[in-house]
């Protein structure tokens, strides 16, 4: 089947079986690695995009695990990985808030850590403390202290309300 749908910004079509997984249509068809292949059955997290869907709000801008998602179900939709996502400010406001609060990487989950981060702020732009924690439930990552890691989150919300408003409020 083909299966048109926006990555990154861009249009993009695939032929491909209706049932192949987003997750390897990435990393096959489009050279995108940064979505990782773990456990592929939606237990580690680390093969996480942003799936947009325009029609309906409520599923839309959500983090979701690629390697459970089959190609049909992109269709129409818009994706984001974090190769597109890096070329954005708010990339840069979360490596920042990161990198002050001491957040500890191996890279192995960077992405999906990223991805979710931006997820969250996007619906919550002042997310509290139980909410940070609760959004990266799904990831499952050996390196980063949970405290670090909400630290992280809120100083990237910081970093972005100043780059956005000018100051910090
Ligand atoms: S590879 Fe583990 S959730 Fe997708
Ligand atoms: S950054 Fe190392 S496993 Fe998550």
């Amino acid at each position: 089947m083909t299966v048109n749908f926006i990555l990154n910004g861009e249009d993009a079509e695939v032929q491909t079986g209706a049932n192949t997984r987003l997750l390897d249509i990435l990393r096959d068809n489009f050279k995108l690695m940064g979505a990782k292949a773990g456990c592929r059955s939606g237990n580690c997290g680390v093969c996480f995009v942003i799936v947009i869907n325009r029609e309906n709000s409520r599923e839309s801008g959500r983090v979701m695990p690629s390697c459970l998602i089959p190609a049909f179900h992109v269709r129409g939709r818009e994706v984001i990985t974090i190769e597109g996502f890096s070329q954005n400010n708010e990339y840069q406001d979360i490596i920042e808030g990161f990198s002050q609060a001491g957040v500890e990487n191996c890279g192995y989950c960077d992405s999906a850590k990223i991805l979710v981060t931006e997820a969250l702020l996007e619906q919550t732009p002042r997310p509290s403390r139980q909410e940070i924690l609760a959004a990266f439930r799904g990831i499952r990552c050996r390196c980063t202290d949970p405290e670090s890691l909400v630290e992280g989150v809120l100083a990237a919300a910081e970093t972005r309300r100043r780059r956005v408003y000018g100051r910090s409020s």
